[in-house]
């Protein structure tokens, strides 16, 4: 995730058609090679004229104060990651770690689901809900707007829902809630403990 300019977009980790029937395949035929890609594509134009900032990696462009620039390395990074953490349905378990965090800092792992649900539908128009991991070492649940990210905060992304209508639009129309409820199913969770610290 950290190579420079000129950005190329990433591969998906399985088939189109591996989500399904959580995500099904055209959403993620258009969601990758249209929507990921876009961002790709705009960054790398917004960087042609900027050798200054050619040598950024995109966790440092990420946090650059032209909002263009951020906007677009932050959906670049966000869909990366969001590929990495789903699996074919089904095939995630909570692994004992991640367990005895959840059940800490959240009680039980229904009520981290809970808040995690009430933070991806709360979230007005387009943007992620998160499990991050603090400097402590404690877990939270949080949102952000657009692609957002929350590394800009110093918290370490765990786990993100892209909850932009392009993530479920097609086959939930504007029931976001039944998109997030499916969704658990295809969560890697190795990958949300390989996070930790
Ligand atoms: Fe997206």
């Amino acid at each position: 995730m950290n190579e420079k300019y000129p950005f190329e977009l990433e591969k998906l980790p399985y088939g189109y058609d591996a989500l399904e029937p959580v995500i099904d395949k055209q959403t993620m035929e258009i969601h990758h090679d249209k929507h990921h890609q876009a961002y790709v594509d705009n960054l790398n134009k917004l960087l042609a004229d900027k050798p200054e900032m050619q040598g950024q990696t995109l966790e440092e462009l990420m946090k650059s104060e032209v909002q263009a620039i951020k906007n677009n390395a932050g959906g670049v990074w966000n869909h990366n990651f969001y590929w990495q953490e789903m699996i074919k349905p089904d095939n995630g378990h909570i692994t004992d770690l991640l367990l005895t965090k959840l059940e800490k800092n959240f009680e039980s792992v229904d009520k981290f689901m809970e808040q995690f649900e009430k933070q991806a539908l709360g979230r007005f128009g387009s943007g992620w809900a998160w499990l991050v991991e603090k400097g402590d070492g404690s877990l939270e649940i949080m949102s952000t707007a657009n692609q957002d990210n929350p590394l800009d905060l110093g918290l370490i992304p765990l786990l993100g829902i892209d909850v932009w209508e392009h993530a479920y639009y097609l086959k939930y129309q504007n029931r976001r809630g039944e998109y997030v409820k499916a969704w658990w199913q295809v969560v890697n969770w190795d990958f949300v403990e390989k996070g930790l610290k």
